[in-house]
């Protein structure tokens, strides 16, 4: 079972921004990731997610399709990996273990065209809803999830190294990629 393939997105990143020197406008498109990708992957957990990071280690198992249970997709543009994500897939119930999007082309849909492979692929494995957590400080993450349906089930007392708190949300699948009005 694969990932939707050529999913095309937004153009960018806009000139203006900080740290982004585009030459072109590019799509971004959607893809399985590969072992090629170890190394951009890395690096997007890094910058993205700081000290709950996954290193190398964690990575290159499930990039290498090694973990049946775990799928990684990659936003893509002229070539660079711009964002990836990461779906558990386990019978009724898909867990989005990652989402993450490069600095330079965040708030222009990329997390968003993720999400939506990410949503497609659960529903193909079997499950019926998809399950995440966020940190309670997290709050462009709380947007993005809340933008796009998903609702808060629970929250998890000093669930992160630093003692965060988890917030556990959810939505069904039946309603695939569509957004909250
Ligand atoms: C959260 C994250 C993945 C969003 O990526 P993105 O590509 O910028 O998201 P999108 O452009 O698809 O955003 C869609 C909508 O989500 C909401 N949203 C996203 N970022 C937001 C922010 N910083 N503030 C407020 N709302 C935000 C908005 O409603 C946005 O729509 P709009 O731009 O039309 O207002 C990105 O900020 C990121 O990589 N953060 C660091 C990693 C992380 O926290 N991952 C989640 C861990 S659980």
């Amino acid at each position: 079972m694969g990932w939707p393939d050529g999913v095309a997105g937004p153009t960018g990143p806009d000139p203006r921004d900080h740290g982004a020197v585009p030459t072109t406008s590019s799509p971004v498109t959607v893809r399985p990731g590969r072992d090629a990708d170890l190394d951009a992957v890395v690096d997007l957990e890094r910058v993205c997610l700081g000290r709950d990071a996954w290193g190398e280690a964690l990575v290159a198992p499930g990039l290498a399709g090694d973990l049946p249970t775990v799928s990684y997709a990659v936003a893509v543009a002229a070539d660079d990996v711009v964002g990836h994500a990461v779906l558990s897939a386990v019978g009724d119930v898909a867990e989005l273990q990652r989402i993450g999007v490069a600095p330079a082309w965040r708030r222009r849909g990329v997390a968003g065209l993720l999400l939506a492979a990410v949503v497609e692929h659960a529903g193909a494995a079997g499950a019926d809803r998809l399950l995440l957590e966020v940190r309670e400080d997290n709050g462009p993450a709380l947007a993005f999830y809340a933008r796009h349906g998903f609702e808060e089930l629970a929250r998890r007392r000093r669930y992160y190294a630093d003692g965060a708190t988890a917030v556990v949300m959810q939505r069904g699948l039946g309603g695939a990629g569509r957004m909250a009005p």
